[in-house]
């Protein structure tokens, strides 16, 4: 879809790491559940940020709350936003020292442990970017701890997308945090719109991948965010979820409108498959 006004970003932003869960495949089936027009913009759960960058591609002006619980994640989106032209040359250096040997320098830099939050973000987007099956992972301990891909020319930089990702959060007056989705969204009003994609919930015990971070996102937190997805509409936001097909969403939701999608999943909980499945779009709007 074509911009509906003048942006400041020749080339349209898209997400800049690949993310487990990232929506990418399903904006189509999305886009007609998007609001036209909206205050402030709320995606609490934002990984990769699939929809805000369809948003900021199709939407009048608006500003934007985005939010997730891993730190690195949102340190690195603060850093593109106000400090893109520090972090390229980093991510190039990144590039040259990687194709001279690719398996010591990825080993190298996932035991590094930079302190600059512009270093921190070089070294996020570059172990995304030549990890096995692209994906971001925490032990425990909350170190990455996935090992080196298999990629013969992976692309490290993209300077013209970073470039528009930093002009994306600019136009927006991105407030970029690290919160906890209650929190991160507490002063949404009405006319705003808030779009949920939590970690889904397991259909099995083996699939429960939760591991974004550290601590998982369980039974007590899938109802915490169908208690608070109700009151925010009750405020007057217009709420959008995603979820799994499974019999307990579709009880927490029964008073919402659910349209079961198939979709492709492209990173399973043992990252070795890709097979089609259904999910759910679940809203309420005022
Ligand atoms: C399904 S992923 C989101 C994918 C994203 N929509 C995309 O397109 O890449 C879920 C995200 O929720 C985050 N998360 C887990 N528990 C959370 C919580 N309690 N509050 C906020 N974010 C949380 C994870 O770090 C993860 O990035």
């Amino acid at each position: 879809m074509e911009p509906l006004q003048t942006v400041p970003w020749t080339k349209p932003p898209r997400p800049f790491v690949k993310w487990a869960g990232g929506k990418s495949q399903l904006l189509d089936r999305l886009e007609q559940y998007f609001p036209k027009n909206f205050d402030t913009y709320y995606e609490p759960f934002l990984g990769g940020g699939a929809v805000f960058f369809h948003l900021v591609n199709t939407r009048p002006k608006f500003n934007a709350v985005l939010s997730d619980v891993n730190k690195e994640l949102m340190s690195t989106y603060v850093v593109i936003k106000n400090e893109v032209e520090d972090l390229i040359p980093l991510l190039k250096e990144h590039r040259v020292k990687y194709r001279s040997d690719p398996k010591t320098y990825f080993y190298k830099v996932r035991a590094s442990e930079p302190s600059l939050s512009v270093e921190r973000a070089a070294r996020l987007i570059f172990l995304n970017k030549t990890c096995f099956n692209g994906l971001y992972r925490v032990n425990k301990s909350g170190k990455f701890n996935v090992p080196c891909g298999w990629f013969l020319n992976p692309s490290i930089l993209d300077e013209e997308n970073l470039r528009s990702v930093s002009a994306a959060l600019c136009w927006s007056n991105a407030k970029i945090l690290s919160q906890d989705f209650q929190d991160a969204t507490k002063n949404a009003k009405k006319g705003d719109f808030v779009y949920f994609d939590p970690p889904y919930n397991p259909k099995s015990v083996t699939a429960s991948f939760t591991s974004y971070t550290e601590g998982g996102f369980g039974k007590e937190d899938q109802e915490r965010l169908n208690q608070w997805s109700t009151e925010l509409s009750n405020r007057g936001c217009d709420v959008l979820l995603s979820n799994s097909d499974t019999p307990e969403i579709h009880a927490l939701y029964k008073d919402y409108h659910i349209e079961p999608v198939s979709a492709m999943r492209a990173i399973n909980c043992k990252g070795n498959g890709r097979r089609g499945h259904t999910e759910l779009i679940i809203s309420k709007y005022s």
